[in-house]
């Protein structure tokens, strides 16, 4: 098992690249099962996440080709239709092929994804897009299946009740064949679903309003293999400002939109921590005194949930009392027990967090619980006095590239120890 040795109180000073977005990578791999032609995606992250999805699609039969940060996706010319347990069990988003296995298949059965530490995170919102756009839906086994009549899917009006990511991506994915026009309302604005479409709409699908509440599909009958480079990880971006910001540094964040990290650099200034815009990227400076905030997580463009966990460990040393209030998973204060072994004062009551600073963090051991959660305790470790101990990190390996390296090259001192 891995561990990262953090001696923290460093100020992080210089320059980091951001890699492309692990969130946007995995639906858009997902979605080169339904091309008759092969694609060329750039700028992919070494990830364990994209190795995952890597493996499901090539147990469906396609060949994939990696070199350096390109990976030329060759598709089955028919796909297997099941995918395992064994793979899926490791990553929810494996649960993304099912859109495009029912597009060109007409069937699919996927082995349930099963709970996750941050939440139950069901998966009945794409199977009732599913069921809406015409494939009849079985369970049994720890599966489901889906499987659409002779006549293939057929473009219908989905509302989803949440706007879900995953559904909204794999609901696209499944009606980019299908016949007739589907509307999504309620669908995610997330950034990573804007990414899909435009890869999609290369290929010759017609999607409107991705990034919008409605997104209208007309079906089309074929889609061909195009060159696609995903966009920047907003939450790599998110995490290296809140280090800049956490360690009092001065660091400029490369390869980032700043319209997709706008929700986090509103929170920073409202905190008084001030981030600039250069002609590079985005440049935080830390400082040594700021002020508590309240912060809610909402759907994009609200306050990612996935940089609440990386918000608290800096809220910990901010001046006077915030409230973090999680709104999009039931369950994802874990990293909570963790903090306060490392001196932070936050209770938390139902869905809110209240952190209390600022706290004077020490080095502790501690444990990763889930991805994000072990970004939080790294960004207290470069905090903390002494040496922190992250453990777990394998769950960290899933969403950061390189990330040692990094935090090394703006001056962390931060190693890797087995
Ligand atoms: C994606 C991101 C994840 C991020 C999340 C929310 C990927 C690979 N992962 O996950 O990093 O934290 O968006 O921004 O892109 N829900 C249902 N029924 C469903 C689907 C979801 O009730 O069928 C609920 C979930 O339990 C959760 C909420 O909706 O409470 C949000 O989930 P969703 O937006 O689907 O997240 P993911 O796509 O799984």
């Amino acid at each position: 098992m891995k561990n990262l040795v953090i001696r923290g109180g460093r100020p992080l000073n210089g320059s980091v690249r951001v890699s492309g977005s692990k969130n946007a990578v995995l639906p858009i791999i997902a979605a080169c099962l339904l091309p008759v032609t092969p694609c060329t995606l750039e700028d992919i992250p070494d990830l364990v996440d994209v190795h995952t999805i890597c493996l499901v699609l090539e147990h469906l039969g396609a060949r994939i080709d990696r070199s350096g940060s390109t990976l030329v996706i060759h598709p089955p010319e028919r796909p297997c239709t099941e995918a395992p347990y064994e793979i899926v069990r490791r990553m929810r988003a494996s649960f993304l092929v099912m859109g495009p296995l029912l597009a060109r298949t007409g069937q699919a059965t996927i082995s349930l994804p099963g709970g996750c530490a941050i939440g139950s995170r069901p998966v009945d919102l794409h199977l009732k897009g599913f069921h809406t756009l015409g494939a009849r839906i079985e369970h049994g086994y720890g599966s489901v299946r889906a499987e659409v009549g002779p006549n293939g899917l057929r473009g219908n009006r989905i509302y989803l009740d949440f706007p879900s990511v995953g559904a909204t991506e794999n609901i696209i994915m499944a009606a980019v064949l299908a016949e007739g026009q589907t509307i999504i309302e309620n669908a995610a604005e997330e950034p990573e679903v804007v990414d899909l479409a435009n890869f999609l709409n290369a290929m010759g699908a017609q999607i409107k309003g991705a990034g919008t509440k409605v997104i209208r599909i007309n079906g089309v009958k074929e889609l061909h293999g195009v060159t696609h480079p995903v966009i920047p990880d907003r939450i790599e971006a998110g995490t290296f400002l809140l280090a800049g910001a956490i360690t009092g540094g001065n660091v400029l964040v490369q390869n980032v939109i700043l319209d997709h990290v706008k929700p986090v650099v509103a929170k920073l200034n409202e905190m008084g921590i001030m981030v600039y815009e250069e002609s590079e990227g985005l440049r935080v400076t830390g400082r040594d005194e700021y002020r508590a905030v309240d912060v809610k997580t909402m759907p994009y463009p609200g306050f990612p949930t996935d940089m609440q966990p990386q918000m608290m460990a800096l809220m910990t040393g901010a001046r006077g009392t915030g409230i973090i209030t999680e709104t999009v998973f039931e369950n994802r204060f874990m990293h909570v027990s963790e903090l306060r072994r490392m001196g932070a004062k936050i209770k938390t009551v139902g869905r809110n967090a209240v952190v209390q600073g600022p706290a004077g963090l020490s080095g502790a051991p501690v444990k990763a619980t889930d991805l994000r959660a072990g970004a939080a305790l790294v960004l207290a470790g470069l905090r903390a006095g002494g040496e922190t101990v992250v453990g777990n990190v394998h769950h960290i390996e899933r969403g950061y590239e390189r990330l040692v390296e990094k935090l090394r090259g703006l001056g962390a001192e931060i190693e890797e120890v087995v």
